[in-house]
């Protein structure tokens, strides 16, 4: 039953990738690479919040996508703060373009599209059940969310390395911090 379950699983992941090539090809002859690398969690305080799941899942022909459960142990939560901070790959990372602090609940119930803070809300949003306002009174599950450069819309990223590092506060406290690394490329 698990092995049919599986293959099934596959074989819609192989056609929809087999549909996905086709169109490409159709299309403009440019292909897109970019992806998901590497993905590491961090928590501050394994009794306040721990993470369960932190992984990033191949899925196929170079797609990856991110998977997290979080889960909280002090609910309801209606103070969060996020850091967020970019680092672009030369020699090691180094800071690039944004690094600012928000205030999460205040994003959450006003996603501006244009920023690059709503870009990322908005494709975490679809594959999350991060996908209301505060407050949180659950664990936060991410579901393979992937990486694809329809996530930048017009943000002019040049092709090459990065890292996004978030880091997420509650009531004043540091609590947890995701580091996503990506690749921006075309070929
Ligand atoms: C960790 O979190 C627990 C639960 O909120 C709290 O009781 C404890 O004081 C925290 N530990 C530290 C070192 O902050
Ligand atoms: C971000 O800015 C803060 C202060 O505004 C600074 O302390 C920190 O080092 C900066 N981080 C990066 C990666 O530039
Ligand atoms: C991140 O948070 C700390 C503590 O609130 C703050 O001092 C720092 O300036 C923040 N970094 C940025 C880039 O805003
Ligand atoms: C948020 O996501 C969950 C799980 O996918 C779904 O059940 C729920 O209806 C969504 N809520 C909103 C407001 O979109």
């Amino acid at each position: 039953m698990v092995a049919v379950f599986v293959s099934l699983r596959w074989l819609l992941v192989a056609a929809s990738v087999l549909l996905l090539g086709s169109n490409l090809r159709e299309g403009e002859g440019r292909r897109s690479n970019s992806r998901f690398t590497n993905l590491m969690c961090e928590t501050y305080n394994e009794s306040y919040a721990r993470f369960s799941r932190c992984k990033l899942k191949l899925l196929a022909r170079g797609r990856a996508g991110v998977n997290i459960h979080l889960q909280l142990f002090q609910v309801p939560i209606d103070n969060v703060w996020i850091n967020w901070s970019m680092y672009r790959r030369y020699n090691g990372y180094r800071p690039f373009m944004y690094n600012i602090s928000s205030n999460f609940c205040k994003l959450m119930e006003n996603v501006n599209q244009m920023s690059f803070e709503g870009l990322v809300i908005r494709a975490i949003m679809t594959r999350s059940n991060l996908n209301h306002t505060c407050p949180y009174d659950h664990d936060i599950i991410l579901d393979n969310l992937e990486f694809t450069d329809d996530l930048l819309k017009n943000l002019p990223l040049p092709q090459a390395d990065y890292k996004l590092q978030l880091r997420f506060a509650t009531y004043k406290t540091w609590r947890i911090q995701v580091s996503a690394f990506f690749v921006r490329d075309e070929v």
